[in-house]
C-alpha cells in the first residue's frame, strides 16, 4: 500500500505572512489525518519561516505519525532528539530558496549525514534522505544506515513531454537501485493531481510527501464556505 504524508508547512506559510494565531497546522494536520492521511509532515527551517518551535511539540503530542524535515546541523538533530519524531527527512537547506531545492549531497557532506543518521537511528527516529534520483547519491545513501530514501521529484514535476518520461524513467531505476541495495523507497516534491499518475509508475514505493497542491487546493475547495461563512455574518447587521 502506498502511504500519503501530507506535508502542512503552508497552512504556517499562511498564518505567518500576518504573525496571527491562525490558520492553525495542528488543526490542519487533524484533518489531514482525517480525510486518510497516513503521515504528517513539517519542516522546521532555520530561519523559521513557516512551522516554528512550539508547532513542531504541538503535532508530535498529537498526530500520528509526524515526520520532521530538516537540515543536517547540530541545532536540528538536537531539536529532533528531544522531540522524537515517527521519523525524520533530512533535505539540504539554503536561506535564499524558495522551497527545498535539489537532493542532498551526501557524497559531499558524508560524514556530517552519517554522524546525523546515526544519532537520529540511536533516539529511535526513522531516518530517511532526501535525494535526486542518483546512482552515486543513493549508494552512499546506503552507506549511511538509512532505513529510508526519498526521491526527489521535483526535475520530474518541473519538467514537460519527453523530458518528463526520461525524469520518471530515472526515478523507476533508481527506486528499482534502492531497493535491491535494501533501502526503502519514498518520494515527494512537487506532486500533484495533474502528474501523480506518472508517479504512480514507479515501483517500490512506500509513502509519497505532498504538500503544496494538496493546500493550494484547499484554498479552493474551500473558498465557497469561508465566503459562505462570513456573509452569513454580515446577513446580521440591522440595517
Ligand atoms: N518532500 C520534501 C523532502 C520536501 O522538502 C518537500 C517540500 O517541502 C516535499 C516533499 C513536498 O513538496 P511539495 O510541497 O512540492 O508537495
Amino acid at each position: 500500500m502506498l502511504n500519503l504524508g501530507v506535508n502542512v508547512d503552508h497552512v504556517a506559510t499562511v498564518r505567518e505572512a500576518r504573525k496571527i494565531t491562525y490558520p492553525s497546522p495542528l488543526e490542519a494536520a487533524l484533518l489531514c489525518e482525517k480525510a486518510g492521511a497516513w503521515g504528517i509532515t513539517a519542516h522546521l527551517r532555520e530561519d523559521r519561516r513557516h512551522m516554528n518551535d512550539q508547532d513542531m511539540i504541538e503535532l508530535k503530542a498529537n498526530v500520528q505519525r509526524l515526520n520532521m524535515e530538516m537540515a543536517v546541523t547540530g541545532e536540528m538533530v538536537k531539536i529532533a532528539s528531544g522531540l522524537k519524531p515517527y521519523s525524520s527527512c533530512l533535505v539540504p537547506e539554503k536561506r535564499e530558496e524558495l522551497t527545498t531545492e535539489g537532493g542532498l549531497d551526501i557524497i559531499g557532506r558524508f560524514e556530517a549525514v552519517k554522524s546525523a543518521t546515526e544519532r537520529l537511528r540511536a533516539e529511535g527516529i526513522i531516518v530517511s534522505l532526501f535525494i535526486d534520483p542518483d546512482e552515486a547519491q543513493i549508494k552512499a545513501a546506503r552507506e549511511t544506515g538509512c532505513e529510508y530514501i526519498e526521491l526527489h521529484t521535483g526535475s520530474f514535476a518541473n519538467a514537460e513531454g519527453k523530458k518528463q518520461r526520461d525524469e520518471l524513467k530515472r526515478l523507476i531505476k533508481a527506486s528499482e537501485l534502492a531497493t535491491g541495495l535494501g533501502i526503502k523507497v519514498n518520494a515527494g516534491h512537487g506532486i500533484n493531481c495533474d502528474n501523480i499518475a506518472f508517479i504512480l509508475e514507479i515501483p517500490h514505493l512506500h509513502e509519497l510527501n505532498i504538500g503544496h497542491s494538496i493546500i493550494a487546493r484547499a484554498v479552493i475547495v474551500g473558498i465557497d464556505q469561508a465566503v459562505r461563512e462570513t456573509a452569513d455574518l454580515m446577513s446580521l447587521y440591522p440595517e
